[in-house]
């Protein structure tokens, strides 16, 4: 309730408007949000694009700044996130969320959420993390995007997009606040539980675009994905290095 939203018709990316919304006017509130009606430049990981239809999803970003959280605890992030993600969507009976890793929040086999933190570093630190988050809702066609889908195409129900950013802000700020002071090892069991594919025989490829198969056994203290290839022999990987096809 106290979080700030700011909305906008359209803007590029409300990544990038968060961003320099912080610079232009200094220090912000954790938890000021900025949700776009449209993004003209949707952006995604590694460099992607975000598509999503004007007026019928969510695209918006929040800020969190942290006086505490390392470097290479930045993991935390991706899970408290599609944590909360899945924990605002579970009260609307949407079936069977899973989080693909590192953090797409899945509904059965489609994805319906895809979510871009960008991390601000001072030396060891993160200083500030700026959140963004696409769920697709009420978009009913999905051309030219394999196995995405939004709320409604799977549930068949209209969703009031207000109620469902508000949601998602209360349990952001839920799972992000308990999140500082704990570790990976406290908060890797719950993600795990919600891992996408988690032993099952899965298909990927490398870096090189070779296919390999392996089980998808977990995540490393640093956030890598563990899949074991043969048996007993298990490799770490990180976001460049994999994809995971199904
Ligand atoms: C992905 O799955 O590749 C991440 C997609 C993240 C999309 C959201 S929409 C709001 C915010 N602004 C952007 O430009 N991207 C994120």
């Amino acid at each position: 309730e106290h979080t700030r939203i700011i909305k906008l018709d359209a803007t590029d990316s409300t990544n990038v408007f968060l961003k320099e919304l912080l610079q232009s006017s200094g220090p912000l509130e954790d938890y000021t949000a900025i949700v776009a009606s449209k993004q003209l430049k949707g952006r995604g990981q590694m460099g992607s694009a975000w598509e999503s239809e004007g007026c019928k999803n969510l695209t918006f970003s929040v800020l969190k700044c942290f006086d505490s959280l390392r470097a290479e605890q930045q993991f935390l992030l991706n899970i408290g996130v599609s944590l909360a993600v899945c924990d605002a969507l579970e009260a609307y009976e949407i079936p069977n969320l899973k989080v693909k890793w590192p953090n797409d929040i899945m509904s059965g086999s489609f994805k319906i959420c895809g979510i871009l933190i960008e991390n601000v570093l001072k030396g060891q630190w993160v200083q500030h993390s700026i959140i963004g988050i696409g769920l697709n809702v009420n978009q009913e066609r999905f051309e030219n995007l394999d196995r995405a889908a939004s709320l409604k195409s799977i549930t068949g129900h209209f969703y009031d997009l207000d109620g469902l950013l508000n949601q998602i802000l209360e349990k952001l700020q839920g799972h992000l606040d308990a999140m500082e002071g704990k570790t990976m090892a406290q908060l890797l069991p719950t993600y795990e539980k919600h891992l996408f594919r988690k032993d099952k025989p899965s298909t990927f490829t490398n870096a090189d675009g070779e296919l390999f198969m392996g089980f998808i056994r977990g995540v490393s203290s640093t956030g890598k994905l563990v899949v074991e290839l043969e048996d007993r022999i298990f490799k770490e990987f990180d976001l460049k290095e994999v994809t995971l096809l199904y």
